[in-house]
């Protein structure tokens, strides 16, 4: 596992460095702006023309999906796709294993999203024992990890600080399913690569954030509290990121007996107690833990986030294929 130009395998945030993400962040900046232009979006599209990708989603997925999907082709990359397994070979009782294996036979890239926790890693372990060892990216994994998400929520907070001295020294909170929310966990330990951010959980004490990310978080020296009173924190917060419930590991029945999602929404009525300049996030998709009429405040930041991310997986993508110096070229090249 890489990192840096040359990233090979995207598996876990634990392998991201603080010059990393200034260097993705950076190189989604450019992209955006190359991809201004006509001209732009040409040189764009050529640079990864060569390529070819699989997209192996095996679990639901409407955003992480399309902003692969379109990264890709910003670069130009061809895409092809399984999303049910019910249509490969699997149902003839290919292992799982084998079916990636027969993607890495055609594809020079797998971006994958599984319900097993450790799938991607066993699988790019796996492949780098074989004579085509392509780069694998992990859409999500389970309960455990959604690394490229930390990354286009750390662009987004980035953007959002712009003018306010980036990440370092911000309080972000965050609310709903701690537990099984596998965008919190990521971010919350990527945010440890930041000096001085202090992170607040709100969650009843069933659906609190794993012990394993807050061993983590202790690790590294970084100040947390764990709390259920979303509105002590909130007016503090420089950032808010709210989550749905994850029910589909248990059954909604069972998650609602106990938490009562109102206790961790965001209502209009919370706007007012919020810092004038700080932002609302969500990975989405959202159920009511964030009210319709909050999308047009200024500060509700998750229609940007998804955006954002589209940018972010251009740039992850561009550097797992050692793109960025090309890319800097052309951007200083026509004075962008
Ligand atoms: C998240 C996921 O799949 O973990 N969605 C996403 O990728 N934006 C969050 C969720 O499903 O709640």
């Amino acid at each position: 596992m890489r990192t840096g130009e040359g990233i090979y395998h995207c598996i876990k945030v634990q392998q991201f460095s603080r010059d990393f993400l200034e260097e993705i962040c950076d190189l989604a900046d450019k992209i955006r702006e190359i991809a201004r232009t006509k001209a732009g979006t040409e040189y764009l599209s050529s640079t990864l023309n060569h390529k070819q990708a699989m997209l192996y989603f095996v679990q639901p997925s409407t955003r992480t999906f399309l902003s692969f999907y379109s990264a890709c082709q910003i670069l130009g990359i061809k895409c092809a796709e399984v999303r049910d397994p019910k249509t490969s070979s699997e149902v003839k009782g290919e292992s799982e294993e084998d079916t990636v294996r027969t993607f890495s036979s055609y594809f020079d890239l797998i971006i994958m999203r599984h319900p097993q926790a450790n799938f991607a890693e066993k699988i790019a372990g796996l492949l780098d024992r074989t004579e085509r060892p392509v780069p694998v990216i992990n859409a999500g994994s389970g309960k455990d990890q959604h690394p490229t998400q930390a990354l286009l929520d750390v662009y987004t907070l980035r953007r959002s600080f712009h003018h306010r001295g980036g990440i370092d020294g911000k309080q972000i909170v965050f609310a709903g399913d701690l537990l099984r929310g596998r965008t919190v966990r990521s971010l919350a330990a990527l945010l440890t690569r930041y000096q001085g951010v202090k992170q607040y959980f709100v969650a009843p004490p069933e659906f609190q954030i794993g012990q394993d990310i807050l061993d983590f978080l202790d690790k590294q020296g970084v100040e947390y509290e764990l709390t259920e009173n979303f509105e002590a924190v909130i007016q503090g917060a420089d950032a808010i990121y709210m989550t749905r419930l994850q029910d589909e590991w248990d059954s909604a029945e069972n998650t609602r007996s106990v938490i009562d999602i109102e206790r961790f929404s965001m209502r209009e009525r919370h706007l007012q107690m919020l810092k004038a300049d700080a932002v609302i996030l969500h990975p989405l998709p959202r159920r009511l833990e964030i009210e319709v009429a909050i999308d047009s405040d200024p500060r509700a930041g998750y229609w940007r986030q998804v955006r954002n991310g589209m940018w972010a997986r251009a740039a992850l993508i561009a550097m797992t294929f050692c793109r960025k110096q090309n890319i800097y070229e052309y951007y200083l090249n026509n004075n962008l």
